[in-house]
C-alpha cells in the first residue's frame, strides 16, 4: 500500500527500509496521548473555525471510539503502518471517509510525537515519584521499628563507628527524596506543550495553542517553535533523575545483598525477595537486590544511548530523534519494576540486631571516643588520639578489646585514666553521646525520621 504521505514520491518503500523506518512496534504504546492530544487539536480546529465545528465533533467522535475499541481489544493495532500517529489517522479516515483527512489540518508528526512523549513521560514520572515514596515509607517503617538497634557504620568497608541502625537507613530515604525532588523538577520544565509548533515553523493557520495546553494541562507552551519540536531535553533530564534514582538503589542494594551473607548476618531478607539455588540446596540468594543492581548498569545505557544520538542533531527534527522512545521507555518500565519489587523487600526484611550488635564489638569501633574521654580529660586531640592508637595495638597484642582492658594497663600509657573510662567507650554511651545535628543519637534520628515523614507528607 502506498504509504499516506505519498505525492512527491510514488511512497512504496523496501520492505526492508520500511520496517527499518517504521517505529510502530514500540511507539503503539503511546497511543492514548495521541489520541489525546488529536482530540484537543480537533476542538481547537473547531473553535478557530479552521473546520466547522461539526467536523471537529465528528473528529472527536472518532477518535473516541478508535480509543474505545483499541482498550476493549476491538481494534488491534495495524503494524505495518509507519507509526502510531500514521495508524490512528489511517483508522479515523477509515472510519470517517474524508472528513478525516481534516485531522492533521496546522499539525505536524514533529510536534505530534514531541506532545505525545510529554503526555507519556510527565504521568510516568508523577508514578515513579509515588514508587518513590513507597520505597521511602519501607524504610521509614524499618527505621521507625528499630530504633535502638546498634550497627557499626564503616568507611572504606572497615567497621569505623557505632551507629544506630535507623541512622544508616536513613541516609538512603534522604537520598530519595532528593530523587523524588529532580523528578518533580523534571515534570516542571516538561509540562510544555510543543502543539502548534507543527513541522518547524508555526503555521499560517489561526490555531490557539494556548487552547491546546489548557485543555492537555500543560503549564504553559513552548514559546519558539523550533525549539518546540527539536529538544528532547525533557526526556534526558528524566532519564538522569532515573539513573540517579537507579545509583541510589543499587548501593542500598548492595548493603542489602552483604548484610544478607553468611559473614555479615545483619538482615534476613524475607523468603519472597529471594530465590534458591537448583543445585545448593542451602542457598538463599539476594536476587532481587543484584537484579536492581545490575538492571542500573542498563539504565546508564539508555541515558547515554539518547545524549549521544543526540549530540550533533542540527535543528529542527531529525529521524535521529525517533530514538528517544525505546531508551525513554526502557528506563522508565526499568525502573518502576525495581520500585515495585525494593518496597516490599524493605518492607519485610528481618533485621538481626544480635548480629549487629555483636560486629559493633569488634573492630575498635569505639576508639574515637577514647580519644574523646582523654580530651574532655585536657589532653589536645591529636596527642589524645595518638595515645588511643597504641592502646588499640596493645588490644590486639593481648588478644582483648578497650572493654576489657585493666585500668592499670591505660593508665601505664597515661595516668589521667580512672574508672569512668568504660563507661565513656560503651557503645550505647558512643551513640547517645553523638548528638550533633544529622548525628546518630536516637535524639537526632528521630528528627530525621520526623523530618522525613513530614516532606512525604508534604508539610
Ligand atoms: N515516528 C516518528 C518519531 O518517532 C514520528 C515523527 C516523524 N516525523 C517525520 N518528519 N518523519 O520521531
Amino acid at each position: 500500500m502506498a504509504k499516506m504521505w505519498a505525492g512527491r514520491t510514488a511512497g512504496h518503500v523496501d520492505q526492508g527500509a520500511d520496517d527499518f523506518n517504521s517505529s510502530i512496534r514500540f511507539d503503539w504504546r503511546l497511543y492514548q496521548q495521541d489520541i489525546t492530544g488529536s482530540m484537543a487539536h480537533a476542538a481547537m480546529l473547531g473553535a478557530r473555525h479552521i473546520i466547522t465545528p461539526a467536523e471537529a465533533d465528528t473528529l472527536i467522535a472518532g477518535l473516541e471510539s478508535i480509543l474505545h475499541d483499541l482498550e476493549s481489544g476491538a481494534l488491534a493495532v495495524d503494524f505495518s503502518c509507519e507509526d502510531i500517529h500514521m495508524f490512528v489517522e489511517q483508522e479515523l479516515t477509515s472510519r470517517l471517509g474524508d472528513v478525516g483527512k481534516k485531522l492533521h489540518t496546522a499539525r505536524s508528526r514533529n510536534d505530534q510525537v514531541a506532545l505525545d512523549m510529554r503526555l507519556y513521560l510527565r504521568d510516568e514520572v508523577s508514578e515513579i515519584m509515588a514508587l518513590t515514596e513507597s520505597v521511602i515509607a519501607a524504610i521509614v517503617g524499618q527505621a521507625e521499628a528499630n530504633q535502638d538497634v546498634i550497627m557499626p557504620g564503616y568507611t572504606h568497608l572497615q567497621r569505623a563507628q557505632p551507629i544506630l541502625f535507623a541512622h544508616h537507613l536513613l541516609a538512603y530515604a534522604m537520598m530519595l527524596l532528593r530523587d523524588v525532588d529532580r523528578l518533580k523538577d523534571c515534570r516542571k520544565r516538561m509540562n510544555v506543550s510543543p502543539i502548534g509548533c507543527c513541522a518547524l515553523a508555526g503555521t499560517t493557520y489561526n490555531t490557539d495553542r494556548y487552547m491546546e495546553s489548557k485543555t492537555l494541562g500543560f503549564d504553559g507552551i513552548a514559546l519558539n517553535s523550533i525549539d518546540g519540536v527539536s529538544d528532547r531535553d525533557f526526556c534526558v533530564e528524566t532519564m538522569s533523575a532515573i539513573a540517579m534514582l537507579m545509583m541510589h538503589l543499587s548501593r542500598f542494594s548492595e548493603e542489602l545483598i552483604l548484610w544478607s551473607s553468611w559473614e555479615f548476618q545483619f538482615i534476613e531478607l524475607s523468603d519472597a525477595y529471594t530465590t534458591g539455588s537448583s543445585i545448593m540446596p542451602q542457598k538463599k540468594n539476594p536476587d532481587m537486590a543484584e537484579l536492581v543492581r545490575g538492571k542500573t548498569g542498563r539504565v546508564y545505557g539508555d541515558l547515554m544511548a539518547l545524549l549521544t544520538s543526540l549530540k550533533g542533531l542540527p535543528l529542527a527534527y531529525n529521524k535521529d530523534m525517533q530514538e528517544d522512545k525505546e531508551c525513554t521507555f526502557d528506563a522508565v518500565d526499568t525502573v518502576k519494576m525495581c520500585l515495585q519489587v525494593f518496597a516490599p523487600m524493605i518492607a519485610t526484611m528481618k533485621p538481626l540486631p544480635d548480629n549487629m550488635k555483636k560486629a559493633a564489638q569488634t573492630g575498635f569501633i569505639n576508639a574515637t571516643d577514647l580519644a574523646d574521654y582523654l580530651v574532655r580529660k585536657g589532653l589536645p586531640f591529636r596527642s589524645a588520639y595518638k595515645i588511643s592508637g597504641e592502646i588499640v595495638a596493645k588490644c590486639i597484642a593481648d588478644g582483648c578489646v578497650l572493654e576489657t582492658l585493666p585500668l592499670a594497663d591505660y593508665r601505664s600509657f597515661i595516668p589521667l585514666f580512672d574508672e569512668g573510662l568504660y563507661e565513656a567507650i560503651d557503645l550505647n554511651t558512643c551513640v547517645q553521646k553523638r548528638i550533633s545535628v544529622g548525628g546518630t543519637s536516637p535524639e537526632s534520628v528521630k528528627a530525621q525520621l520526623k523530618y522525613v515523614k513530614n516532606v512525604c507528607k508534604g508539610e
